[in-house]
């Protein structure tokens, strides 16, 4: 077969976009912000400037919260029927559907993330959470209410108003998706804040939502950095909930401002230390795919990471050859080569915070069985790292690390594994691989988590409900419970 090469089909080529400039969205307008300072958004790759961005702050915020307030108060979004927005969500996920390609390469631009990784998730995910929001616009109702007397008593759900969101870096796409999708379907008007990290398809698709007739001041787009801009939009009298994804300390430091402000209503999804737990009796080879996958998946930089991996104590040590060689293989490189699996981290910063973290297994005593170091000599590549040996008490089996290392502990049954899955400050998710159905049921109903996958890992959808117990966060963000995130409920009584 000399031929093969030359007669196979030839990949699909995509190419790093060249971004100009970026200005922010305020009332409909695209505009410098009002110091006229800008930020630099940078390529992970090599550190390189992709493009300059207006930087908001203070004064920037008030007037993005002014024009939503006006768009909620009088503007045509307040007296649009409710299936007219559910109309111009469609459209917008039929305008991203046709830029599909253009926001995937700029997702990857900005992030890193491998363009597979960005066509087969981050797009299609955004895209199905604004439809099944779509879909929600007209069918959020009340009840009525067989109150005692000669009343009649009933329930609205109406918009909480003016809605601040604020977002990480890690899935800038769907992480807008999750907080526009509710939000614009129960009609709020939203002043949305990206991470200083990656600013650039945030933009985009404000851009999309204005070309297919969201009114001006319905959404607004405000780049800039937490302690400054986010601050703003936390703190802010006039804004009537703040709506927050990122690490737990921001996430206290949001709740205190709106405490200390406004009482704003508040909804955090924040960190976690997920324990994804592997039984002896369970189909080996799928577990090892789903840790794999479940721990190394988007740079390792996901707020669910399967990032404490508990092996039965009969298949540890088969288990920690198996997906130490599938870690060995792990392709690292440039994220517009189709055939790559892992890009750079997003940052110098969070590059350091990893490389500190690999250091802090080494020190504690775990052994590292591949990786450790960096890739390249330039942007900020992390080998795929394997930890075995870990304990409960050191620092990587404790601390959410959102890079590409695994931390494999040992357990012997599952009222061990039950409780120290759940001795941690955190409760996003958690996973169980058995064959055993009594077993996936009692560890299911044992974890103390927001979400658990049995037999499966990282298994997304907007009709399934995600976010924490304990430190992890408040709030169900996807499915029909994010809409009381952005709904009040009236009750209305008229004497009969
Ligand atoms: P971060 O929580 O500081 O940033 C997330 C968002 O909050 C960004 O938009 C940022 O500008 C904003 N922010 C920062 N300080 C703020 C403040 N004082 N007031 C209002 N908004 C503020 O997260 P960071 O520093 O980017 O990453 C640090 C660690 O956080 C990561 O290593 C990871 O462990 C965790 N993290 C968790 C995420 C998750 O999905 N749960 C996402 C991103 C980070
Ligand atoms: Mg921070």
């Amino acid at each position: 077969m000399a031929t093969a090469t030359a007669t196979a089909p030839a990949k699909p080529k995509h190419v790093k976009p060249k971004v100009a400039d970026q200005q922010m969205l305020v009332g409909g307008k695209w505009v410098g912000s009002a110091s006229g300072k800008t930020f630099e958004t940078l390529d992970p790759t090599d550190g390189s400037v992709i493009c300059r961005v207006a930087e908001g702050d203070r004064a920037d915020i008030d007037l993005a919260v002014k024009a939503a307030r006006a768009a909620f108060e009088d503007g045509p979004w307040s007296r649009m029927n409710a299936a007219e927005r559910g109309r111009l969500l469609n459209k917008l996920a039929d305008a991203m559907e046709t830029h599909k390609e253009e926001l995937a390469t700029l997702e990857s631009l900005d992030n890193g993330k491998p363009i597979n990784d960005s066509l087969a998730a981050d797009l299609p995910l955004s895209i199905a959470c604004y439809r099944y929001y779509a879909g929600w616009a007209d069918k959020v109702t009340g009840q009525t209410l067989p109150i005692a007397g000669p009343y009649f008593s009933y329930t609205r759900h109406e918009p909480v108003g003016v809605v601040g969101q604020i977002i990480p870096w890690n899935f800038p796409l769907l992480m807008q998706a999750w907080k526009w999708g509710p939000a614009l379907a129960c009609g709020n008007t939203v002043v949305l804040k990206p991470a200083e990290q990656t600013p650039l398809t945030a933009l985009r698709v404000a851009q999309l939502a204005q070309e297919v007739g969201f009114p001006d001041g319905v959404i607004n787009v405000v780049p800039g950095y937490g302690p400054t801009a986010g601050a703003a939009l936390s703190s802010h009298m006039d804004v009537d909930k703040i709506a927050f994804t990122g690490e737990t300390g921001t996430g206290k430091i949001v709740m205190k401002a709106a405490a200390d402000s406004n009482l704003k209503r508040v909804s955090l999804e924040l960190g976690g230390k997920s324990p994804n737990i592997v039984f002896a009796d369970c189909d080996l080879d799928a577990a090892v795919e789903g840790a794999y996958f479940g721990l190394f998946f988007n740079q390792g930089q996901c707020c669910c990471a399967g990032s404490r991996l508990f092996v039965q104590e009969s298949v540890y040590d088969k288990f920690v050859e198996k997906v130490t060689a599938k870690a060995k293989g792990r392709k690292v490189g440039d994220p517009f080569d189709p055939a790559v699996e892992q890009g750079p981290q997003v940052s110098q910063e969070q590059f350091d915070r990893v490389m500190g973290y690999i250091d802090a297994g080494q020190k504690d005593g775990a052994k590292m069985l591949v990786g450790g170091g960096r890739v390249g000599e330039k942007g900020y590549f992390i080998q795929p790292t394997v930890f075995c040996d870990v304990a409960d008490e050191m620092k990587i089996a404790k601390e959410e690390i959102f890079g590409p290392v695994m931390s494999i502990l040992r357990f012997k049954d599952a009222d061990e594994v039950i409780a120290r899955g759940n001795r941690t400050m955190y409760g996003l998710a958690a996973a169980v691989w058995t064959k055993d159905v009594q077993k996936a049921l009692r560890l299911a109903n044992g974890l103390r988590v927001g979400t658990v996958w049995v037999n499966c890992y990282d298994v997304f959808d907007a009709g399934a409900p995600f976010g924490g117990f304990k430190m992890s966060g408040l709030g169900r963000e996807l499915g029909q419970y994010a809409l009381q995130l952005y709904t009040e409920v009236k009750t209305v009584t008229m004497a009969l």
